[in-house]
């Protein structure tokens, strides 16, 4: 059947999904495959002193372990792309608890857990840094920020904007290390046939998967091939490649068989990434009439003894509202933890708790309504960038959800709703994310029998990549939706960016939105040129096709199938593929073409954001210091919507995430052995279904020409921006208790 691009089809892939038919990475079928199991450090610095692998050797069903003792030759990983740069199994320093320091080959997984357990080691343990807070004196200025800008960042003068204010607040948050936990670990198969790879992996981006192999294995690229149909979610952590990928491809290159690893859940808590600490001051300088006169945003977050990882927090400071004098900095502050990472709405999470609360706080002391405080302050144009914003539907996002919501029946009288012995408050925030969109390619392929083949070497991780490209080439080439079959997560297919930033349904989509028209045009051409089809010599201008048949709209009589077209022309298959990039739609001579240094893009001239805007109402018990949220409204505009029902998926997961990142996530650190002390599922508290009531996400219609081609914005973090500052100030609105440290737990409250 026909459908449109935005409509809320089920996922193509739910049935494979739901079946168990679909493969992930750690259950590819392979011939005699040897299962690795890691053993990792139980001290967070230090030197191993001893490690005695005898017993495992001889335990049975084991093939091999490998340490720093007896592994071949692996390159340092660089930190971009390789996730850290722990040399991997090289030598006996540590530099973090759970470090991978050896891997045992055996027949089964049991007999290789069983073996890794028999590895003694000793250590030479140090005193591991890992409070951020006692090492603040540390506090360094990194040379940028992991997206590249510069840590620092200053318009106008926030001292004199402050010194100006009516009312200024001098203001402190702090967010705790956060975990991705996605539901299927960190997993590889690694298989070598001569000396070519390939590595079934779980990553949100096979190319930088595939390249990191071949930096650390020191492997031509080409002859590296890396594979990932299926994620069982990413969230940033598989955004990176860890060292367990190239352990698993080391591992079988050595034993000459295929070898499969999968990580523990606690063994996703260590060496894999976290969102970092944050210790984030604001000061903030307002006029009596709401206009805002200066913010200053300074970030400390953690990194790790080897590589400078920066938690962005400061970026939506520097462009969300309208403001004179902005300064904003980060600094880093090191302890021995593994490398943080990339943590849904990298920055923009963490950042907007403290931003969002601190607007919130404005406006309860200048007793201005917060939505009315925030539009008073809208940005009319990117004051950062100095640039026009590509389409900023913040208002309109404001208006939908506060209707939804109910916002004008809020009471700004702490304390004074109640519904029986509940104290029930209203908050609400705003949302922002980059509209990220990286160059792309595609190929498509029509076949006589009627299917079209659209390949894409781009990444579903969860979110919904196989409907929304199947949808949108079946709907540019004027087929059913079931006739198209999407390919991704493969090296060998064209090259498309990794999917983390939010990026893929504007980059790959752009791809194959071009590709298809691309596919359309030529498909049209070759009728019109034949001059045994019955639209031969027709303008080309005015030929459609629909449900596979090509015509001139209302004309039907003089129209034939592409399937008849093929067949006349004795053709298997008509092929097209295509690149785009940023730059392409603003008219730049120079497209930015897949695997160009993302630095060498085109100067924009438009600012690409999404926006939107929470709205959160909490029941707390005054007595127990229970937090609930009873509901939350928010809405998001995305520019073009390319599968309605995907889409609030995404928004939803990310409302909910919030719901946890302000109520319940926190990763707890044991001080005296510096590890993550709470790693597993029943320690480490997530919102289970009971804990999230209606949680509704609002899509406003937005039409956005500049921002790619296919006029998208990524919707897959933005979700999460603001949620947790919704709940905390619907929290202030209930109890006139201000909560500056995440999460919200009952102590904090009573
Ligand atoms: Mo996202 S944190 O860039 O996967």
């Amino acid at each position: 059947m026909m459908k449109n691009i935005g409509d809320p089809i089920a996922r193509v892939d739910g049935r494979l999904k739901v079946t168990g038919a679909a493969l992930y990475s750690a259950e590819i079928p392979m011939l005699k495959p040897a299962y690795a199991v890691l053993v990792t450090s139980t001290i967070a610095s230090g030197r191993i002193t001893a490690l005695d692998d005898e017993k495992a050797r001889h335990a049975s069903g084991v093939i091999a372990v490998f340490s720093y003792k007896n592994a071949p030759h692996l390159n340092r990983p660089k930190f971009m792309p390789a996730g850290q740069s722990t040399p991997i199994l090289q030598s006996a320093d540590i530099y973090y608890g759970g470090q991978p320091i050896a891997v045992v080959l055996a027949e089964s997984l049991e007999s290789a857990t069983h073996a890794a357990s028999l590895v003694a080691v000793s250590y030479s343990a140090l005193a591991p840094a890992i409070d951020m807070f006692a090492h603040l004196d540390s506090a360094f200025v990194p040379a940028k920020r992991q997206t590249g800008e510069d840590p620092s960042s200053k318009r106008g003068n926030a001292l004199d904007g402050l010194t100006h204010a009516d009312v200024k607040l001098r203001l402190m948050y702090t967010t705790p290390v956060e975990h991705h936990n996605p539901m299927e670990p960190h997993a590889a198969t690694a298989v070598w046939e001569g000396d070519q790879l390939t590595v079934y992996d779980a990553t949100q981006g096979v190319t930088n998967s595939a390249h990191s192999l071949s930096q650390i294995l020191g492997v031509p690229a080409a002859n590296v091939r890396v594979v990932s149909r299926f994620l069982g979610g990413g969230f940033g952590c598989k955004g990176m490649s860890w060292p367990h990928v190239a352990i698993a491809a080391m591992a079988a290159r050595e034993i000459k068989r295929p070898v499969k690893l999968a990580l523990t859940r606690p063994q996703m808590f260590s060496g894999n990434g976290h969102r970092p600490t944050t210790r984030q001051s604001i000061d903030i300088g307002a006029s009596r009439n709401g206009k805002l006169t200066a913010i200053s945003h300074i970030v400390d977050s953690h990194t790790s003894a080897l590589d400078d990882f920066t938690e962005a927090s400061g970026s939506p400071t520097e462009f969300l509202y309208s403001c004179s004098n902005v300064e904003v900095l980060h600094r880093l502050v090191r302890l021995n933890t593994g490398t943080p990472t990339f943590t849904r709405a990298p920055g923009f999470a963490s950042g907007s708790f403290a931003l969002e609360s601190a607007m919130d706080e404005m406006a309860c002391k200048l007793d201005i309504d917060p939505v009315e405080f925030r539009l008073r302050n809208f940005a009319a144009r990117d004051e950062q960038e100095n640039l026009p914003w590509s389409s900023n539907s913040l208002r309109e996002c404001y208006a939908a959800a506060a209707a939804r919501f109910g916002w004008q029946r809020r009471s700004s009288r702490l304390g004074s709703h109640r519904d029986g012995r509940l104290l029930v408050g209203y908050g609400m925030a705003s949302a922002t994310y980059p509209a990220h969109f990286q160059a792309a390619s595609a190929k498509a392929t029509f076949y006589a029998n009627g299917k079209v083949l659209v390949q894409c070497g781009t990444q579903d991780i969860g979110t919904g990549t196989y409907t929304v490209m199947a949808q949108t080439a079946a709907n540019v080439l004027g087929v059913g939706v079931e006739q198209v079959r999407f390919e991704l997560g493969d090296t060998r297919l064209p090259a498309a960016p990794g999917s983390g930033g939010s990026t893929t349904a504007a980059s790959a989509g752009s791809a194959v939105f071009n590709t298809v028209q691309v596919l359309r045009d030529r498909l049209i051409h070759m009728a019109a040129t034949d001059s045994r089809s019955p639209l031969y010599a027709t303008d080309e201008k005015l030929i459609i096709i629909r449900d596979g048949r090509l015509m001139v709209d209302g004309h039907a009589a003089g129209s034939e199938t592409l399937v008849e077209l093929l067949a006349r022309q004795a053709l298997p298959n008509v092929t097209v593929d295509s690149s785009t990039g940023p730059g392409i739609e603003q008219g730049y001579p120079e497209m930015q073409k897949p695997g160009d240094t993302p630095g060498e893009r085109p100067k924009s001239r438009h600012s690409y954001k999404v926006f939107g805007a929470h709205f959160c109402e909490v029941r707390v018990d005054p007595d127990l210091g229970e937090v609930r949220v009873a509901r939350m409204v928010s809405a998001f505009a995305g520019g073009r919507i390319l599968n309605a029902r995907t889409a609030r998926s995404q928004l939803q997961g990310g409302m909910i995430w919030g719901i946890g990142m302000a109520l319940m996530e926190e990763t707890r650190i044991d001080r005296q052995r510096g590890f993550f002390s709470n790693a597993n599922l029943a320690d480490y508290l997530l919102p289970v279904n009971a804990d999230i009531p209606a949680v509704e996400a609002l899509l406003v219609e937005e039409v956005d020409p500049y921002v790619n081609p296919i006029g998208s914005k990524g919707l897959g973090e933005i979700g999460i921006v603001g949620a947790a500052a919704a709940v905390a100030n619907a929290v202030y609105n209930a109890t006139g208790k201000r909560i500056r440290d995440l999460p919200i737990t009952p102590d904090k409250i009573i």
